[in-house]
């Protein structure tokens, strides 16, 4: 099985497209809606809520967690995998968002090679618009260096983005305000970006509003597709954790807060009726 983490319903965006590609496999979707948004939160604090989410995620019999969520993998990924996992779980494994964002940023094609593949973007803007604490953890900046040195990045945090998903106003004059006072700036500037990459998971919902302000020339890039594209080519690098992923093609949904309204977003999304758990998330006492 594998897990797919969020820090609420907007990682079933990135869900619907791991469901498309890869359908083979067992799901268990975990979102922490009482505690969302994660966006806001301090990094100690992110790393302690995303450590027990992944904790849940294996106990439930996932040797594989994705976190979907930008904000969980931008501060708690990089710990997680080089301490928690050695230290605690060491046959199990945890795959973020941020990498393969900033790779098909720099237009590096599902299993090229950093490094070694020259990626299709070297020059000229591109931007990132994420959480305040996406943006604050420099995790794309830092990717983005390692692969495309000469690319100019603009990180954007948009932070009344996702409490307007949130409450369903996916439209209106309210939330094209809020999305111009964001965007605006990126393309006033003398170098405005070619390609803007949506780096939370709500707001590939904003999407058809967003399509209508971007300039008709900027690719705007989504995760779920690239997300899923880039995981399909990892499973075939790792046979080991391929192996153990079972395949009856069950998928199973949970959240921390009111499942009845999760079940109302998540059909939204996924467009199909779900069955969804309340759960309990524990403290991690290693
Ligand atoms: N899931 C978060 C992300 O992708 C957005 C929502 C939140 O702030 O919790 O960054």
């Amino acid at each position: 099985m594998i897990g797919v983490f969020d820090s609420g319903f907007g990682g079933l965006t990135v869900l619907s497209a791991l469901l498309r590609r890869l359908p083979e496999y067992d799901y268990l979707y975990l979102g922490d809606s009482a505690r969302a948004p994660y966006g806001p939160r301090s990094l100690e604090v992110v790393h302690s809520f995303t450590r027990e989410a992944v904790e849940f995620l294996f106990d439930a019999g996932c040797p594989l967690v994705v976190l979907a969520c930008n904000t969980a993998s931008a501060q708690a990924l990089r710990t997680l995998q080089q301490r928690h996992l050695p230290a605690h779980r060491p046959d199990r494994r945890i795959l973020g968002v941020v990498r393969p964002s900033a790779e098909a940023l720099a237009g590096l094609a599902p299993g090229a090679i950093p490094g070694v593949t020259e990626p299709a973007l070297t020059t000229g803007t591109v931007a990132v618009l994420g959480t305040v604490g996406t943006v604050a953890s420099g995790s794309y900046a830092l990717e983005l260096a390692k692969l495309a040195p000469g690319l100019r990045l603009i990180q954007q945090a948009c932070p009344l983005w996702v409490p307007l998903v949130e409450a369903g106003e996916l439209s209106g004059l309210g939330t094209e305000y809020f999305l111009h006072k964001n965007l605006d700036p990126l393309f006033a500037a003398a170098d405005p970006p070619s390609r803007v990459l949506l780096g939370c998971t709500h707001y590939p919902l904003l999407l058809p509003l967003l399509r209508t302000m971007v300039p008709p020339s900027v690719e705007i890039i989504a995760q779920g597709g690239l997300v899923a594209d880039r995981l399909a080519d990892w499973l075939q690098r790792h046979p080991e954790m391929e192996r153990r992923l079972s395949r009856k093609r069950t998928r199973r949904y949970s959240t921390t807060d009111d499942p009845v309204w999760f079940a109302r977003q998540g059909q939204a999304i996924l467009s199909t009726a779900i069955e969804v758990e309340r759960v309990r998330l524990k403290p991690f006492v290693g």
